[in-house]
C-alpha cells in the first residue's frame, strides 16, 4: 500500500529511484512522482495513472529542457541529482489525481515529503496550519506533514540550530510526534542535500546499506538490485541516510539500533523471467516453493523441526485453543488449516478475519496460541489483531514471507515460508506455502503432545514431499484450462463449491476470480447451497465443483457429487476438479479438470492451482492487468 523509495549517494538518483518505484509498484499503482535535490535546487514531477505515465512526462521533459537548475559553469537536469525520494500510491485520502499524487511540497518549495499510511488527526492539523495562513493545494492527510515539516525546519534555523542533515532528523522527530495514525514518511530539503529522512510508525521502512551510497524503501525488492545488505527498522524511529552514514534514532532522539540481514534472493526472483505476467510466473514457482518451505524441516529421526519457532514444548503442551487469524487469501490458508490442526491436535482452532477479530473481544489468555497468517507481514489488520492477542497474554505465532517485517518482529515466534518474493498482487504462491507451513505447525503441535509420533508425522512429511512433484505434473499440463478460461471468459457469474478442505479452497477460487477478472464469483460450501444460494442458478451459469478424494473419506466424496447432481439439475454448466481416475464424477460433469491424487487434508495444494490458473487466464481474456488488478494493493498497510 504505497511505495516508498529514497536514495542517498554519488550515482544520478533519478534512475535508481524509478527502477526502485517499478519494483514496487504492485503496492499501489494510482500515481507516482519523484522529488530529486539537484545541486541546491528541488526537482519535482508527479502523475496520476500507473507509473509509465511518469515516465513518459520525464522523458519529455528530459527531452524539452534537460537544464532544470543553472549552476553557473554549467546547467543540470533533474536526472543529474544524486539525492532524491520516489513514491507511488495506493489513494486512501483524495482521489488518485496528479494534485494528490506524492510528493508534496512545503510552502517554500525546498521541502519534500512521500507518504505511506493514514495520520488520522490530519483534520486537526490541516486548521491549525491553515489558521496560520498555510495554503494546501491537495486533498490528502499526507500534505500536512509537508507544511509541518517545514514550519519546524524554519523554526529550528531560526533558533540558529546548526543546518545540515541533523537538522532534518530533528525537524522529522517533532513532526512525528505530532502526528497520529501509521506512517512511513519520506524527506528531502534543498538545502541539505546529500541526506533524505524517514520515518516510520506501524508501516514498513527498510534501508539499503550500500558502498557510498544507502537507500531506503517499503521493502528490499526496491534496491535489491544494488545491494543485499538491508537493516531492519524497529517501531517509532527515524532514520538518516547520506551517501556514508544510517543513523537511526527513536522519535525522542535516542540512538537506536537497527537490525542488520542479509537478503537470501536475488534480483531476478523478482523479475518476469519471460513471463507475461509475474502471477504466471508465481504460479510456475509454486513446486520449487513448497519444497523450499519444507526444506530442512524433518530430522532424520522424523521430528519436525521449526527452529525459529521461539516456543518451548512445553508452551505448546500448554495450548488449550488455537486461533489463526489472517486476512483475504491468508484467511483462507487458515480456513484449510483448521482441518489439519483439529484432526491432527484434537486442539480446538477458530479461524478468524483480523479485521473482525480485536472487535469482537475474543477470549484469550496465556494458554491459547494464537497464528497469525501474512504473506506481507504488514497487513494493519493482523497487526492490530496480533497486539490484541498479545495484550490478553495469548503467545503469538506469525507465519510469514518477508523477512525483517513487522508481523514477525512483533510475535512470540515466526515460521517463515521460503515462497520468494510475491509481486503479483493476487497471492497464489504465497497461498499454497502458508498452507504447508500450517500444516508443519499441526503436525509438531501433535508431536510434542504425543497424538502424533515420529513415524505418522514422517508418513506426511513425506507426502507433502510428493507434492512438489505432483504440482509440476500438473502445470505441465495445465492447456485445457486455459482454454477453459477463453469459453468463460463473458460468464457474468461463476459459482465455487466444495466440501471439507474443498470449502476454503472454493473460496479461493471465487476471490481469485472476483480480483483479477471483475467478475461476480462466490464460493459456497456444497452442503449449504440448498439452503438458499441454488436460486442464483440459472441456465449456463458455471459451477466450479472442487471434488474431494474418493478414498478414504468416500462419503464426502458421494455427498458432492450428489450436490453436482443438484447444480446440474437446474441448469448449471458443471466444471468438476477431481483427483485422476474419478471415474464417478463423469456423468454429471460438463468438464473435468483432473489433479493428481493427493491425501484429502493435502489436496488443497493442487486443487487450488487450476483455479489460479482459471482466474489469470480469464482476467487476461478480458483484457485486464493481470498483475495490477483495479482498486488493490500488495500489502494493505491500512485498517
Ligand atoms: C488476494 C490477496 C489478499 C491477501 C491479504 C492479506 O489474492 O493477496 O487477499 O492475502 O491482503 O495479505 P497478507 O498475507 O500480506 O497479510
Amino acid at each position: 500500500m504505497c511505495g516508498i523509495v529514497g536514495y542517498a549517494g554519488g550515482r544520478p538518483a533519478l534512475g535508481i529511484v524509478l527502477d526502485g518505484l517499478r519494483r514496487l509498484e504492485y503496492r499501489g499503482y494510482d500515481s507516482a512522482g519523484v522529488a530529486i535535490v539537484c545541486a541546491d535546487e528541488l526537482l519535482t514531477e508527479k502523475r496520476a495513472g500507473k507509473l509509465a505515465n511518469l515516465e513518459k512526462v520525464l522523458g519529455e521533459r528530459a527531452e524539452a529542457d534537460p537544464t532544470d537548475v543553472d549552476c553557473g559553469a554549467s546547467t543540470l537536469g533533474i536526472g543529474d541529482g544524486t539525492t532524491g525520494i520516489g513514491h507511488t500510491r495506493w489513494a486512501t485520502h483524495g482521489g488518485p489525481t496528479d494534485r494528490n499524487a506524492h510528493p508534496h511540497l512545503g510552502p517554500d518549495g525546498k521541502v519534500a515529503v512521500i507518504h505511506n499510511g493514514i495520520i488520522e488527526n490530519f483534520g486537526r492539523l490541516r486548521a491549525e496550519l491553515e489558521a496560520d495562513g498555510a495554503t494546501f493545494v491537495s486533498d490528502t492527510d499526507s500534505e500536512c506533514a509537508a507544511h509541518l515539516l517545514t514550519a519546524v525546519l524554519a523554526k529550528l534555523r531560526a533558533a540558529g540550530e546548526p543546518d545540515g542533515p541533523r537538522l532534518l532528523a530533528s525537524a522529522m522527530r517533532q513532526v512525528c510526534q505530532r502526528l497520529e495514525g501509521a506512517f512511513t514518511l519520506l524527506a528531502v530539503d534543498a538545502r541539505v542535500p546529500g541526506a533524505v529522512v524517514g520515518a516510520r510508525r506501524n508501516s514498513p521502512l527498510v534501508v539499503g546499506r550500500g558502498d557510498g551510497e544507502n537507500y531506503l524503501a517499503s521493502d528490499v525488492s526496491a534496491f535489491i538490485e544494488h545491494t543485499r545488505d538491508a537493516v531492519e527498522l524497529g517501531q517509532d524511529q527515524i532514520v538518516l541516510i547520506t551517501a556514508d552514514t544510517i543513523e537511526i534514532t527513536d522519535f525522542d532522539g535516542q540512538p537506536a539500533d537497527g537490525k542488520d540481514f542479509h537478503i537470501d534472493w536475488d534480483a531476478s526472483a523478482a523479475e518476469k523471467g519471460g513471463y507475461d505476467w509475474f502471477m504466471l510466473k508465481e504460479i510456475e514457482e509454486q513446486p520449487e516453493a513448497i519444497a523450499a518451505t519444507l526444506l530442512g524441516r524433518l530430522t532424520d529421526s522424523g521430528e519436525i523441526m521449526l527452529d525459529e519457532v521461539r516456543l518451548s514444548d512445553q508452551d505448546l503442551r500448554d495450548v488449550d485453543k488455537v486461533f489463526i487469524v489472517s486476512c483475504g487469501t491468508s484467511y483462507h490458508a487458515g480456513l484449510v488449516a483448521k482441518y489439519a490442526i483439529e484432526h491432527w491436535t484434537r486442539i480446538p482452532c477458530e479461524v478468524e478475519l483480523a479485521s473482525e477479530f480485536r472487535y469482537r473481544d475474543p477470549v484469550l489468555d496465556r494458554s491459547t496460541l494464537v497464528i497469525v497468517i501474512s504473506q506481507s507481514g504488514e497487513t494493519m489488520d493482523t497487526l492490530m489483531a496480533l497486539r490484541h492477542a498479545k495484550e490478553q497474554k495469548a503467545r503469538v505465532l506469525a507465519i510469514c514471507n518477508t523477512n525483517g517485517s513487522t508481523i514477525p518482529r512483533e510475535s512470540d515466534a515466526v515460521l517463515y515460508t521460503h515462497g520468494g518474493p510475491e509481486i503479483a498482487v493476487a497471492s497464489t504462491k504465497a497461498f499454497l506455502t502458508q498452507v504447508v507451513a500450517c500444516y508443519l505447525i499441526g503436525l509438531h503441535l501433535a508431536q510434542v503432545r504425543g497424538i502424533k509420533y515420529a513415524d505418522e508425522v514422517a508418513a506426511v512429511v513425506d507426502q507433502l514431499q510428493e507434492v512438489p512433484g505432483k504440482l509440476r505434473a500438473l502445470l505441465d499440463r495445465i492447456e485445457p484450462v486455459r482454454q477453459l478460461a477463453r469459453e468463460l471468459k463473458s460468464a457474468p457469474t461463476v459459482l465455487f463449491i466444495g466440501r471439507h478442505v474443498g470449502y476454503p479452497v472454493a473460496l479461493e477460487g471465487a476471490l481469485k476470480l472476483k480480483e483479477l477478472a471483475y467478475v461476480h464469483a462466490e464460493g459456497f460450501a456444497a452442503g449449504e447451497l440448498k439452503h438458499g444460494p441454488i436460486a442464483v442458478i440459472d441456465q449456463g451459469t458455471p459451477v466450479i465443483c472442487v471434488v474431494p478424494s474418493s478414498a478414504g473419506r468416500g462419503m464426502l466424496h458421494d455427498k458432492v457429487v450428489s450436490n453436482i447432481q443438484e447444480v446440474r439439475a437446474r441448469g448449471a454448466r458443471t466444471i468438476v476438479i477431481a483427483e485422476e481416475g474419478d471415474q464417478a464424477v463423469l456423468p454429471y460433469a460438463d468438464e473435468v479438470i483432473y489433479v493428481p491424487r493427493t491425501p484429502t487434508l493435502l489436496a488443497p495444494l493442487v486443487t487450488t492451482v487450476p483455479l489460479q490458473v482459471l482466474a489469470a487466464e480469464i482476467a487476461a481474456a478480458r483484457g485486464h492487468d493481470v498483475d495490477q488488478p483495479r482498486n488493490l494493493a500488495k500489502s494493505v498497510t491500512v485498517e
